[in-house]
């Protein structure tokens, strides 16, 4: 059997030699996803056909016009440190696109450019969380929010879902109202699930947060990658004041190794998070931030990015939906509309969430992700990237799945 512990019992300290850690990696649990990566990568290089339906990346090609814009910043020597903040001219072009789509007001020095996403969050976090503030996160949730809170010292607090993963407005008014949380940090178009949020729920968290004095993140990763004519709510729409936005270039432009992201803040609340930005790295890579603020200035390139990765994406999310769908013991009570995530549960097939993932990996070379890597309220699920498979190696994965199955019920 491999080695494989659900993340809500296992520590970090599996050394050797006892090492004395921070105290505040107590309860921060080593991430799931990435061991399943790591997992599947040796049992690739030992002989094994892995398909990877574990890690949310996409295995789309780099886009001609953002590659060459990138490679023409290397050619003219753009390699070198940026202002700290990210360079002027992509700043501007991102404050320019929340005017132009969702007729928000930000000037570029309320845009801060990061290292992905995940730069972004770790240094909202870092630069607004103390120990015991505590901090609500949905669940089930992309597992960094809660372990990023923590790693600050934040005493996290999960939320449900509502039952078609949409934000639970009463549940949030409940424990807001109780006891105002720190941050309360929502993602929609959401990871693991695939849902985007209505529009009203979004307000109405907002303006809870804001009656409560809480800040809310709302990470917006995802914003790009929608279909079937759903809509994305930017939460800043409806305040701005207490409204940090963490966005990314990752998927929407299939870089997810290039590393840009960034946050949009209003002055009061981005001044402590560049004070922890400035002191955490020197700047994003220079090249890649020239590179996206072309693409971003040139309409044409960037929708015809969009449309053909939604495209793309969005008969892959048909495809798995097909296969799926009918597999004996899986339910799918929601399809998803964004992202390219499929959240189906398992327990008909007799396993956890862990068990079915790590047994099927071991038996077949599929790699999927369990639930218990996105909160408490979902060990029986499993979730399902189709970022890195074509249509092909999904219908091929279904009928690994089916077979493994099969012979478990035989045996
Ligand atoms: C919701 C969410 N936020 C952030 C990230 C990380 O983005 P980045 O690559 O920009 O760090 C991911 C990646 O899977 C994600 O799903």
């Amino acid at each position: 059997m491999l080695y494989y512990e659900p993340f809500t019992v296992r520590k970090l300290s599996i050394m050797t030699k006892p090492v004395k850690t921070a105290a505040r990696l107590q309860d921060v649990s080593p991430s799931g996803l990435r061991e399943f990566f790591e997992i599947g990568a040796k049992l690739e290089s030992q002989g094994m056909d892995v398909i990877s339906l574990g890690i949310g990346d996409l295995d789309l090609p780099l886009p001609p016009f953002l590659s060459d814009a990138i490679a023409e910043a290397f050619a003219k020597g753009q390699t070198h440190y940026s202002s700290n903040a990210g360079i002027i001219e992509l700043r501007q072009a991102i404050a320019d696109r929340y005017v132009d789509t969702y007729k928000i007001e930000y000037n570029p020095q309320e845009v801060l450019v990061t290292c992905g996403a995940l730069e972004g969050l770790l240094d909202t976090m870092l630069a607004l969380v103390n120990p015991g503030d505590r901090v609500l996160v949905q669940d089930p949730a992309f597992g960094y929010f809660s372990n990023q809170a923590k790693i600050a010292g934040a005493d996290v607090e999960l939320i449900p879902m509502t039952p078609d993963f949409d934000l639970d407005v009463d549940a949030y008014r409940k424990t807001i109202e109780a006891n105002p949380p720190q941050i309360v940090i929502i993602n929609s178009p959401c990871n693991p699930t695939g849902s985007v949020a209505s529009r009203k729920n979004v307000k109405e968290v907002v303006e809870l947060a804001r009656e409560y004095d809480s800040i809310l993140l709302s990470d917006e990763c995802y914003e790009f990658l929608r279909y079937d004519g759903h809509k994305h709510t930017c939460a800043a729409e409806f305040n701005r004041d207490n409204v940090i936005i963490v966005n990314s270039f990752s998927k929407t432009f299939a870089m997810t190794g290039l590393r840009l992201g960034y946050i949009i803040a209003p002055t009061h609340l981005m001044r402590p998070i560049y004070q922890v930005h400035q002191y955490n790295t020197a700047c994003a890579p220079t090249p890649i931030q020239v590179g996206a603020t072309k693409t971003l200035n040139n309409p044409k390139a960037f929708k015809g990015i969009i449309g053909h990765h939604r495209a793309v994406l969005d008969d892959r999310r048909k495809v798995a939906i097909e296969c799926i769908k009918p597999l004996k013991g899986f339910k799918l009570t929601y399809e998803p509309v964004a992202g390219f995530y499929l959240f189906p549960n398992v327990e008909q097939t007799g396993m956890t969430g862990p068990e079915f993932a790590i047994t099927l990996l071991e038996e077949t070379g599929v790699i999927v992700v369990p639930g218990d890597q996105f909160g408490i309220a979902f060990p029986n699920n499993i979730r399902i990237s189709v970022g890195s498979a074509p249509p092909n190696r999904i219908r091929e994965a279904a009928s690994r799945i089916t077979t493994f199955l099969e012979k478990r019920s035989e045996g």
